[in-house]
């Protein structure tokens, strides 16, 4: 959510944050309430929890630690909290008010998440999550342009972030030690995803992927990646099978 902001707008947002101390069991957001500020967790831990319509208890959502936000659906929307939020353990967290929020992060916030979140809605791989949660993947997204024959991924190397193809083609070439050549392994096109495998391991990029056209690329970064997208982690390895009939034989 902050990214995108000039060095000189974040100095204005660091200004404009408050330490506030909490003890266990407070209450920092009360579901329906109104609410004049986000937080960012400094240190502790916290839980978020939400009475759904219809329900009389509460759902459990969400634990939240150091360097995550929360409060943000109230000032972005101008709605009331959407959840509750309490303290496990004493906490500090830095609380930045709508003023300072509708004035420098705001704007730019939405721009981001009005670009990316129609397509993240076609994503077959993203529609188990809910919106709150896809609304949270739009703003960790990084738009890469890539052009026709470059590689974005090359096989062998350290993985550090997801794809999502926005726009455009490409392929995934392995490099087969039988014939000492690479082989096509994978087409790809609009709405699908590579990239995922060398994050899911911790191992090095299992193939190469060339762009066959020119294209723009939704880039998630390795953390955002394991915090935002760790509910999929067992659809995504599920998915991984697809590319076992490509694996290459080992040399006899
Ligand atoms: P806000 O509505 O301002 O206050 C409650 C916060 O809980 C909300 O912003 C989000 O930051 C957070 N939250 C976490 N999970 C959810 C969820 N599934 N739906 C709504 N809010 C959530
Ligand atoms: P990763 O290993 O992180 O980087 C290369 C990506 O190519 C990989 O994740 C998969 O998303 C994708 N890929 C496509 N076909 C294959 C294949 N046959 N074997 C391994 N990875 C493949």
């Amino acid at each position: 959510m902050f990214k995108n902001l000039e060095d000189k707008e974040m100095n204005v947002v660091i200004d404009g944050m408050e330490a506030k101390t909490f003890q266990p069991n407070d209450m920092v957001i009360t579901q329906g309430d109104d609410g004049d500020e986000l937080f960012l967790v400094s240190m502790g831990k916290l839980k978020c929890f939400k009475v759904f319509p219809g329900n009389t208890k509460a759902t459990f959502l969400k634990t939240y630690f150091a360097k995550e936000i929360f409060g943000e659906l109230a000032l972005l929307y101008n709605t009331p909290r959407a959840a509750s939020i309490q303290a496990i353990d004493s906490s500090v967290l830095y609380s930045l008010d709508r003023q300072c929020f509708n004035h420098i992060v705001k704007e730019s916030a939405i721009r981001n998440r009005n670009m990316f979140e129609t397509f993240l809605s076609k994503v077959e791989i993203l529609q188990s999550l809910d919106n709150y949660e896809r609304g949270r993947v739009c703003d960790c997204i990084e738009m890469v342009k890539i052009s026709k024959g470059e590689r974005v991924i090359k096989e062998g190397e350290n993985g550090e972030a997801f794809y999502l193809v926005v726009e455009g083609t490409a392929i995934a070439l392995k490099y087969n030690p039988n014939s000492k050549k690479e082989e096509k392994v994978y087409e790809y096109e609009k709405n699908m995803y590579f990239g995922e495998l060398a994050l899911l391991r911790n191992e090095p990029r299992a193939a190469s992927i060339l762009a066959t056209s020119d294209m723009k690329l939704a880039q998630i970064q390795r953390k955002a990646f394991k915090r935002l997208l760790g509910p999929l982690e067992d659809i995504l390895k599920r998915n991984a099978k697809r590319y076992i009939k490509f694996l290459v034989p080992k040399k006899k």
